[in-house]
């Protein structure tokens, strides 16, 4: 499958998880599909919370999804949201893709049909990385 036919079928896993996003404070609806190395798929959504802190984009919560059924190796992320153009992960979520996958393509789109396509290292430039922590 090509690397487009894959984003195919990842939108419809992250639309149906942007179905369930919980988002009752920002109205802004995110549902994410993450492709593992070994092909496996973990989807995510945004679930906010009354102490605002406490929430959760989708991003993260499908590489948590993820990372719990064992994978920590990842192609491919698809971003699906409601907004007027594709959006990117928030810094916060690429910090936490970049410690697992560096190379991670990343295609973001919209209930529109818009769409969006950048590697993780475009939108991360220069990261903080597991070999950051070494020592002199
Ligand atoms: N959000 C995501 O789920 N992913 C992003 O990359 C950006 C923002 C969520 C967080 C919050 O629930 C809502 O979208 C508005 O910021």
């Amino acid at each position: 499958m090509s690397s487009a036919d894959d984003a195919d079928a990842l939108y419809a896993a992250a639309f149906a998880a942007m179905e369930h996003a919980y988002a009752p404070y920002s109205q802004f609806r995110v549902g994410a599909a993450l492709r593992s190395a070994d092909g496996s798929l973990a989807v995510g959504c945004n679930v906010e919370n009354s102490a605002f802190p406490a929430g959760i984009c989708a991003e993260r919560a499908a590489l948590a999804a993820a990372v719990a059924h064992g994978n920590q190796a990842f192609s491919l992320l698809v971003v699906v949201t409601e907004a007027a153009e594709p959006t990117p992960p928030c810094g916060l979520c690429r910090q936490a893709l970049v410690e697992f996958a560096p190379d991670l393509s990343i295609v973001s789109a919209t209930v529109n049909g818009g769409r969006a396509s950048w590697t993780l290292r475009e939108l991360l430039a220069q990261p903080f990385t597991p070999a950051s922590l070494t020592h002199s």
